[in-house]
């Protein structure tokens, strides 16, 4: 048995931090939207048991420290299907605040429900995600999405209107527990949700770009901090993308030197 499914990347069109919960995470409020740059997953399913993991890319762990193989692990630890073979095609840039380890994953526990004759129900599979971490539920989904708790907690929205965006990559990775951790006691909160308001403000055409991360992501990041600074003379509506160190710009531009471009949309 054998399916190729894309990975999506995502870009926070909003994300806003309401406080620090008990449990060390932070508590957001965020609109995800998936964009058609995307990495490529194929997972084989044979006799046996085990996953194999191979990475088309440079920097990227092939074993049981990558999201993908670990999805892999928690779907058969449920529905022990047979040994999976996983290959992987990195276009996503990582360390990037884009989600591509995170939709890798979610590519996994969407291509194993669909290969299995007696798939894991939807509510589980959102349990697993939430346990790899805080993005994979939204990638279950895909799509434009406002997100509550850890990122976990969904409503899927309208399609946000159809946009081309430049993702920009400068010579820089941000992890992202640094930069939650960076956040000062203002920027930290807690301050109220928003809630159906930024729906209903995305409804009208109106994307609420704001993210809180940027704070830190700037303290922490020179090369990010750099690009915000030439993005915001260029007049384009632009953001930092989920924790950095990427930025997208709503709108086609030419990279600054250092910066690769990633031409992409809304999807
Ligand atoms: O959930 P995930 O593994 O993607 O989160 C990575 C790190 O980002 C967490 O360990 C935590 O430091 C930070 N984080 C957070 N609050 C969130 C999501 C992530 O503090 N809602």
């Amino acid at each position: 048995m054998h399916l190729t499914l894309p990975a999506p990347a995502k870009v926070n069109l909003y994300l806003e931090v309401l406080g620090r919960r008990p449990d060390g995470f932070h508590a957001l409020e965020t609109i995800f939207q998936t964009l058609d740059l995307a990495d490529e997953i194929s997972v084989t399913v044979t006799a046996g048991s085990g996953v194999a993991l191979q990475c088309i890319a440079p920097g990227v762990p092939a074993d049981a420290t990558n999201l993908a193989w670990r999805a892999a692990a928690a779907y058969l630890a449920e529905r022990p299907l047979g040994h999976v073979d996983l290959t992987l095609i990195k276009r996503i840039p990582h360390g990037a605040g884009l989600g591509g380890g995170s939709s890798d994953a979610a590519a996994v526990l969407r291509a194993l429900a669909q290969l299995d004759a007696q798939p894991l129900p939807a509510a589980r599979l959102h349990a697993i995600a939430a346990e790899l971490g805080s993005d994979v539920p939204f990638f279950l989904l895909g799509g434009t999405a406002l997100a509550h708790g850890r990122g976990e907690v969904l409503t899927p929205l309208p399609p946000a209107p159809a946009t081309s965006v430049t993702v920009l990559m400068p010579a820089a990775h941000l992890p992202t527990p640094a930069v939650f951790t960076a956040l000062t006691d203002a920027e930290r909160g807690p301050r109220p949700a928003q809630g159906r308001l930024l729906a209903e403000r995305l409804a009208t055409g109106h994307i609420p770009l704001f993210n809180r991360l940027t704070g830190p992501a700037r303290r922490l990041c020179p090369a990010a901090a750099a690009l915000l600074d030439h993005l915001a003379t260029t007049g384009l509506p632009h953001l930092l993308s989920g924790s950095g160190a990427s930025c997208f710009v709503l709108g086609e531009i030419e990279p600054p030197p250092g910066v690769r471009a990633y031409r992409t949309r809304f999807a």
